[in-house]
């Protein structure tokens, strides 16, 4: 039986950002407080011949400049993981911090990085993936049955070639780290996914006893992906504070950030699709390989989703990561599903046409019940359920077939396009305190961070569902580490995670309380019953475990190491899937393309808080529009390095360009994530989206775009 839906709630935090009263980590004021500003490098790979500091040291209002010398030899890579890096005379990629210049002023501290004129010794670098000098390391194949023998057996084969360009996740909140250095003990403010690691991260790169490192991020102003590990800047200010006894701020520039943060690489996707006579798709052979930096370690990882939607008993995955002169990439929203189901749908769509087959019916027909590769079985998948649903919403029995068969009376090209996604569901270990007051306050503390994607929210309404506190006296501590150990929150597993520590939290609270009240009825909520046997407060503590993980988790998770179950469990796999469907038009002189209309339909199991998980999927779809029709980092060739590195020439959606975006979810508690059925949400929510806007696309215009972003000019 299906549970009753959680009702609708505002966001808990929805009030002080409205009003600007979120202090993000930059807001934060600190007596005596240093600015900071970091000098880029000017080649793409080589080594500092001379630092001269004297000119900035000249600028009045500076204070200091760090150099690599400054800073310990690299710490040795742990687990195959390298040190976080600092300041360095080795130059890896353009705009490579070489130094730190501290003043009393933001002003300062920019004329003085702008006076310095540091000496290099270039060397040859390769600047694109087909660079010569780019090197292939291929990764461990994924394969499930006999891919060859089935596409050779096959009726009717599909193969191409897809393309996604790399991407720079632009949250509002820029990247930025306060240090502060009192009493032997290092507190670091910055917006991240993951205060734990920074703890950890800043402890190796500095060789600092943990113990001695806070890291406190209630909000991030927007992550994405991009603040899910300790950022290029965060040891080196850390180091500023130590060497000078004052806090230390650096906010980077937006221009810095699109060479130091992770970026989405560029990555390549060849599909290869089979058919049987009983069956519209049976077999994939898929290959893809992405830009990686000489020493990064994004994985190419993009068969962990593509074979769990479709039931493909067939399966021949192989990968690489192909090395250049660049900086690390990273993970952004759905960083291997978005482009591998960007290739997968549109080949599925390619393969519809091909077959004469609708492409709603033809996916409807090979539901997925497995993970072909493990054998076990999907704890639940219910995309078809999201492609009957969406098809009914979004009027698709009203679709005329053939490509630019749809137009309006200015001729302008209208196009109807559909796709799926999936993406793995996640779990970390967690460890929370509950506190409940007679005097009507409540204090949660969590692993967790909220990034707007409204783990508060979900927190909140669980404790109210379940414990009926008062909301209006309730505090939320998360991303902090003086709060409770922090893992990562990315890899949509935030609200999976904590739900389970919620929920035994309350069931501990609930034992706790009728113990204390042995059977003595007593009128009133929570609050009230407390102050009746005159306790105070009731506080419980809880760990929880993802299904079939090891206890030792937890001690990774108090290290702020990797604590992260899925999508295999014992004896299942688990994955969160969405439908999209997508409305494009084509003006007939432009060409240019508008979305006016978007239905997506998500199976997240169940949904506990309705009104940020609408806004999670809105939001991915904002994301993928803005992907498969603006957004593309180009780079120079002759210089390495980021061209548009700036939101002017960076490219993403504004209000204009987004209509429509009808949300909907099955909210059907899967049955074996948790106690209360939830999956994950953040990224699957753009997993397909940008597939279905070329699949439209090619509807209105018989036109076939297999890269992204499609462009007017694709269209002439
Ligand atoms: Mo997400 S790209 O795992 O923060």
């Amino acid at each position: 039986m299906t549970p009753a839906a959680f009702p609708e709630r505002e966001r808990v935090d929805a009030h002080d950002k409205v009003l600007g009263r979120t202090r993000y980590a930059a807001d934060l004021p600190f007596p005596g407080l240093l600015y900071a500003m970091t000098v880029p490098a000017t080649i793409a790979r080589g080594t500092l011949a001379a630092l001269p500091t004297a000119p900035a040291l000249r600028v009045p209002g500076v204070v200091r400049v760090l150099t690599a010398a400054d800073f310990p030899p690299p710490a040795a890579p742990a687990g195959g993981m390298p040190a976080p890096p600092t300041l360095t005379d080795e130059i890896a990629y353009r705009g490579q911090p070489v130094a730190l210049v501290l003043a009393e002023s933001l002003e300062a501290a920019i004329e003085g990085a702008e006076a310095l004129e540091p000496v290099y010794a270039q060397q040859s670098f390769a600047p694109l993936i087909d660079s010569a000098g780019a090197a292939r390391a291929p990764a461990e194949p994924v394969r499930a049955g006999d891919a060859g023998a089935a596409l050779g057996a096959a009726r009717a084969t599909l193969q191409e070639r897809y393309v996604s360009p790399a991407q720079h996740h632009n949250p509002i909140e820029m990247l930025s780290t306060t240090a502060v250095w009192a009493d032997g003990m290092l507190t670091i403010h910055e917006g991240t996914q993951a205060a734990g690691p920074v703890r950890a991260g800043v402890a190796r790169a500095l060789g600092l006893d943990p113990a001695k490192i806070a890291v406190s991020s209630p909000y991030t102003g927007g992550a994405f992906g991009q603040k899910g590990g300790v950022q290029r800047q965060t040891a080196i200010v850390a180091q500023a504070a130590i060497l000078t006894g004052r806090p230390v701020k650096l906010v980077m520039p937006r221009g810095q950030i699109f060479h130091n943060a992770t970026f989405r690489p560029l990555s390549r996707h060849q599909v290869t699709l089979g058919a049987t006579a009983e069956r519209p798709l049976s077999v994939i052979r898929y290959d893809a390989d992405h830009q990686q930096s000489r020493t990064g370690q994004f994985p190419p990882s993009y068969h962990e989703s593509t074979r769990v939607c479709y039931d493909v008993p067939d399966y021949d995955g192989t990968s690489a990561n192909v090395r250049i002169d660049t900086q690390d990439p990273g993970y952004m929203r759905a960083p291997h599903p978005h482009p591998a189901h960007f290739a997968l749908e549109s080949a599925i769509d390619e393969l519809s046409y091909k077959l004469g087959r609708d492409p709603v019916a033809l996916r409807l027909e090979v539901p997925a019940t497995k993970d072909p590769v493990s054998g076990h079985p999907l704890s639940s998948c219910l995309l078809s359920d999201c492609l009957r649903v969406g098809a009914q919403r979004f009027g698709w029995d009203r679709r005329s077939a053939a490509p630019r068969s749809m137009r309006l009376a200015d001729g302008t090209q209208v196009g109807w396009g559909v796709a799926g996604g999936a993406y793995p569901v996640n779990t970390t270990a967690a460890i929370a305190t509950l506190r409940i007051g007679a005097d009507g306050s409540t204090r949660f503390a969590v692993t967790g961070h909220e990034f707007g994607q409204g783990i508060r929210t979900v927190i909140a309404q669980l404790l109210q569902a379940e414990l009926g506190i008062d909301a209006s006296r309730l505090d939320i501590a998360i991303g902090d580490t003086r709060a409770a150990p922090q893992h990562t929150t990315a890899g949509s597993w935030g609200t999976n995670s904590v739900v389970p520590a919620v929920a035994k939290a309350c069931e501990r609270l609930k034992a706790a309380m009728a113990e204390l009240l042995a059977g003595r009825p007593v009128e009133g909520g929570i609050h009230r019953q407390l102050a009746a046997v005159k306790r105070p407060f009731l506080q419980v503590e809880v760990s929880t475990l993802a299904a079939g993980q090891d206890p030792s988790a937890l001690d990774r998770l108090r290290a702020g190491g990797f604590a992260k179950a899925g999508p295999e469990y014992p004896g299942y796999a688990s994955h969160s899937y969405i439908a999209h469907f997508v409305e494009v038009r084509v003006e007939p002189r432009t060409r240019r393309v508008r979305v006016p209309r978007v239905v997506s339909v998500a199976d997240c199991g169940r949904v506990v808080s309705p009104r940020t998980a609408a806004s999670q999927v809105r939001g991915g779809v904002v994301m993928a529009i803005g992907s498969a029709l603006r957004e593309e980092t180009e780079v120079d060739p002759r210089y390495g390095g980021w061209l548009n590195a700036d939101l002017a020439d960076y490219v993403v959606p504004v209000n204009a360009d987004i209509g429509d975006i009808e949300v909907e979810f099955i909210d059907r508690p899967d049955p074996l994530t948790n106690a209360i059925g939830t999956k994950g949400l953040g990224e699957v929510s753009m997993v397909g989206a940008a597939g279905a806007i070329a699949n439209a696309v090619y509807h209105a215009t018989g036109i076939r775009v297999r890269k992204m972003p499609i462009r007017i000019e694709d269209l002439l």
